[in-house]
């Protein structure tokens, strides 16, 4: 009996201590996690993230856990990272440990041999050809093209009431087009509108992939885009002249052994491009609109910035000119700090391709990562007064990783030059001209996906009166 005992005791004394073993590694393990609730894999938090405004999803977590926590989204494990110093470390010094990550539905809507979908060398061929085609020198010259599409979009405005998000949507897309292919000469860019519309309601739904669906009939659409785009290559290929704009770069494009990228590859990136410059630029366009209107004193700071130029211009009898959108000091200002107030990017994702420690935290292989951009934009160590809008404290050049809306790193956009320039123009014809009042008292923030203004800020455009004009000149 005692021997039973004895046996007993030590029996469970071997089973007590391995599992203290077990729990203390476990524990060990968790400890080098960052901090954070993971709520229920596979809903997660996700729900909270979509449902709850993101400002204040981050900055609870923030507020608790610190710059580096953990949750589930979508089903997947994550980390969520808000200091400069850590976004800087994933996007920038190891971004070789972090891939860029997309839904599957979302990589076969933009095409799998697009560029955001990549790392290594097919990567740094690929972006070295697209910043080429958006460096200032190769779009300088398509100022003029841009300011006809301005003035002819906003003289259409006058006297109407706009949805904002949908003209400036009209607007982005004309430039894309223009700086994808070089001009509007190609007959097929009309329909391109069309297929656009539909791929990019459904590449912002449910992947649900049934009839009628917005899903199903993006993926019909992204199937005619498809054989658009590879007519329009199959023609430039045929034909001694590659063309101009991205495309004519794309079909140029030699390796080192001489091998051309392949249509698919082109085709790809073709529509990764126009989809990536236009969304984005339309949703700060919207943004510009609505602080603009909100802040008087900074609306007619800009306009007699613009002026100026206006009258330089009309004096010598010219178009705007690439030199004149670098006269334009303050006007830029206002556009930063759109970009960090709005943060239209909140975040992006990243997936660890080992184990990687960070900051003294384990972060697992094939664990996402997310830098939120939206959080170190609007966190007031770097930013006093983060709520309140003004252009001013962007003076003085903001702190190194703290002013990220364009990325950072390898991934960094390649657009941003373009993306300011179109939007230098429309501001300086739009502010000399017209004013806008919005219609409707809706002071919320529609996601689809980017954050804008409820209804796509609906706005009654009036031509700018001559009174307040002549009064100015005197
Ligand atoms: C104001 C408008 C825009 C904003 C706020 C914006 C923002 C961004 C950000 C934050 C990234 C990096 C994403 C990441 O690291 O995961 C990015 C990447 C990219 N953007 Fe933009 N973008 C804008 C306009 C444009 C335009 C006009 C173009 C077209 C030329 C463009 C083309 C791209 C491309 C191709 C990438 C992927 C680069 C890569 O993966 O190497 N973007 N953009
Ligand atoms: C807009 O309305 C004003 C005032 O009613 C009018 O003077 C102007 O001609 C109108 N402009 C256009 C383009 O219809
Ligand atoms: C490369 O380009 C040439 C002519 O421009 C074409 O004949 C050939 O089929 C292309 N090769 C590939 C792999 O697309």
């Amino acid at each position: 009996m005692q021997l039973f005992y004895a046996i007993l005791f030590f029996i469970s004394f071997l089973l007590l201590s391995l599992m203290c073993l077990l729990f203390k590694r476990g524990n060990l393990k968790d400890k080098r996690l960052p901090p954070g609730s993971m709520g229920w894999p596979y809903i997660g938090e996700t729900l909270k993230l979509y449902t709850q405004n993101p400002n204040t999803f981050f900055s609870t977590r923030q507020k608790g856990y610190g710059d580096i926590f953990k949750t589930h989204i979508l089903g997947c494990p994550c980390v969520m990272i808000s200091s400069p110093e850590a976004a800087k470390i994933v996007l920038v010094s190891q971004a070789n440990l972090f891939k860029p990550t997309y839904p599957p539905s979302k990589e076969m809507m933009i095409g799998p041999e697009a560029i955001f979908f990549h790392q290594g060398d097919y990567h740094s061929r690929l972006k070295k050809l697209v910043q080429a085609s958006f460096l200032p020198s190769a779009i300088r010259g398509s100022v003029s093209e841009i300011e006809k599409i301005v003035l002819r979009l906003v003289s259409s405005w006058e006297n109407t009431t706009i949805n904002t998000l949908n003209e400036m949507k009209k607007f982005a897309f004309d430039v894309a087009i223009i700086s994808a292919f070089g001009g509007r000469s190609d007959l097929e860019t009309e329909g391109i509108k069309h297929l656009y519309n539909c791929l990019e309601k459904g590449y912002n739904s449910m992947p649900l992939d049934l009839p009628g669906t917005p899903f199903r009939k993006a993926k019909k659409a992204r199937k005619l885009l498809n054989e658009r785009i590879k007519k329009m290559i199959k023609r430039r290929r045929e034909s001694q002249k590659k063309g101009g704009g991205l495309l004519g770069v794309l079909l140029e494009s030699k390796d080192h052994k001489f091998n051309n990228l392949s249509d698919s590859q082109v085709a790809d990136n073709i529509i990764g491009v126009i989809f990536a410059a236009h969304d984005t630029t339309a949703s700060v366009l919207t943004w510009i609109l609505k602080y603009l209107h909100d802040n008087k004193e900074v609306l007619e700071a800009v306009t007699r910035e613009q002026e100026k130029i206006r009258w330089a211009v009309k004096e010598e009898n010219r178009g705007l000119r690439w030199d004149d959108t670098r006269r334009m000091p303050l006007t830029n200002r206002v556009i930063q700090e759109t970009l960090r107030a709005a943060s239209v990017l909140s975040f992006t994702f990243r997936e660890a391709v080992q184990d990687v420690e960070l900051q003294g935290y384990l972060i697992p292989k094939g664990w996402k990562v997310l830098p939120l951009f939206r959080s170190i934009h609007h966190c007031a160590d770097f930013f006093p007064q983060p709520e309140k809008f003004d252009p001013s404290r962007f003076e003085v050049p903001p702190r190194p990783n703290t002013f990220l809306p364009f990325g950072n790193g390898v991934h960094s956009c390649p657009g941003s030059e373009l993306a300011k320039l179109e939007i230098l123009i429309l501001l300086h014809h739009l502010t000399t001209m017209y004013r806008w009042e919005v219609v409707g008292n809706e002071d919320g923030i529609q996601y689809g996906p980017f954050p804008v203004p409820k209804k796509g800020l609906p706005l009654k455009i009036t031509a700018r009166s001559k009174k307040t004009i002549s009064a100015k000149i005197n």
